[in-house]
């Protein structure tokens, strides 16, 4: 058989004929191309979760428990200085390396480049996402006389934006030998109705398949190698869109040595017991992240004798790593959630469908499910107004409003913003 003739068979087997009829339309360069990409898709996949859609991830019997999380503010001075010159030991000594995540598709903000790209006006002047980031790893090199090499995970759809901006603007100063790019993982679209669906680039339609996928991505393009080259011990990786995220934390990497963990995350107490926000616990023993939709009510409002939420410390998007532990995850394959949303497709006839509402189904892998390949991870619990700052939609909560006023107070407190 030929490589058309398995294409046409897996089609048909998964009921995709219309992908046949588009390729039949096609000029020959293009359909071989579309060829080439759908003998490197996993369409049974695909297909699988989409007729498993109803068998989402349930509680069921699994345990969830509390999992312990050291809070930053009640740490004895001792305590906190020991920490933080372990943590200062290991950034002197150039093993420490940051990772922005930079490859979703921000599709709440609706802002049109990658949201690294977007630019807000605080009262120590306007700076694009990327910037403040930018700022921190220079602030940081300063104190520590180091230079923090930078990795910024991209995706397919915004790799090119993101390294001509970077380009445009000169790194921010930052030196450009210390900056690095890789590609996140992608997956297939699937319609509401089962159907592959046809980009603007006439091949099948394809999106960034969440941000566990950096695990796989890393080792992919010899990320893990270059790190270790460079004799890093450390790696730190953060999401794009909190304007006060603390990218280079010594007291994180001392608490999470002193606890002999090899992996960490920092958290901040929830706001209420309905806030939208996955919370920290034990799932059948290991450590993990339970979404909101997915914890029991009487669990969520649950408080302990000192008047906490047991199940209150919410993800920040703020992990610690030792390298060796991104090399064992990225041997691992995590599970897909499912995600609906609004995406354009070519018909049959090549003609641009803009569809009025969601319209398809994105899958995505979270980077906390990996948390579950160890027994016990470091917590910090750290102050909400201190370090989260999000910019997830464009008006009202964690908004570019909301995060403004967040970073201007913390900037009127005269705190330390990056450190
Ligand atoms: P979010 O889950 O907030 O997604 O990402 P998003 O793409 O930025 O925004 P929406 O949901 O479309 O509005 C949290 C962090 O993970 C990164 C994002 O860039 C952000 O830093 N991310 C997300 C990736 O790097 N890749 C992905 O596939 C998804």
């Amino acid at each position: 058989m030929n490589k058309e003739e398995t294409v046409i068979k897996t089609l048909k087997k998964f009921n995709q004929e219309h992908i046949i009829s588009w390729m039949n339309k096609l000029e020959e360069n293009e359909k071989n191309k579309l060829i080439e990409q759908i003998l490197n898709l996993n369409i049974e996949q695909v297909i699988d979760l989409y007729n498993n859609l109803n068998k989402t991830f349930e509680i069921g019997n699994k345990k969830i428990e509390k999992i312990t999380a050291i809070d930053l503010n009640k740490l004895e001075d001792e305590d906190f200085k020991k920490y933080k010159n372990i943590g200062i030991d290991i950034i002197k000594a150039g093993q420490y390396a940051v990772i922005t995540m930079a490859g979703g598709q921000g599709t709440r903000l609706g802002h049109s480049g990658p949201k690294g790209t977007f630019k807000v006006k605080l009262d120590n002047g306007e700076k694009y996402l990327f910037q403040i980031i930018v700022e921190s790893l220079q602030k940081a090199n300063e104190k520590y006389d180091v230079i923090i090499p930078w990795y910024i995970m991209t995706s397919e759809e915004n790799n090119d934006q993101t390294l001509s901006f970077l380009e445009e603007h000169d790194y921010f100063g930052y030196p450009k030998n210390k900056v690095k790019l890789f590609i996140q993982g992608k997956a297939p679209l699937i319609s509401t109705t089962g159907k592959l669906l046809i980009g603007k680039d006439k091949l099948i339609k394809e999106a960034s398949d969440g941000n566990g996928s950096i695990y796989k991505s890393l080792a992919k393009d010899g990320i893990i190698e270059d790190m270790k080259k460079d004799n890093i011990k450390w790696v730190f990786v953060g999401g794009v869109d909190n304007i006060l995220l603390k990218i280079i934390d010594p007291l994180l990497l001392g608490v999470t040595i002193s606890e002999g963990n090899e992996i960490a995350s920092k958290s901040v107490i929830k706001n209420d017991p309905k806030e939208r926000a996955g919370v920290f616990c034990k799932i059948d023993g290991k450590p993990g992240i339970i979404e909101y939709s997915e914890l029991p009510e009487e669990m969520s409002e649950e408080k302990d004798d000192n008047g906490e939420f047991v199940y209150g410390d919410v993800s920040i998007l703020s992990h610690l790593y030792t390298i060796e532990a991104l090399q064992k995850l990225s041997t691992k394959t995590l599970p897909y959630h499912i995600a609906e949303k609004k995406s354009e497709y070519l018909d049959e006839n090549g003609n641009l469908i803009k569809p009025e509402g969601k319209n398809v189904y994105k899958f995505e892998s979270f980077i906390f499910d990996a948390f579950s390949y160890y027994n016990d991870m470091s917590i910090l619990r750290v102050k909400r107004e201190e370090e989260f700052a999000p910019i997830k939609n464009a008006e009202g909560n964690d908004s570019p409003e909301t995060a403004i006023k967040l970073y201007n107070a913390k900037l009127q407190k005269k705190l330390a913003l990056y450190m």
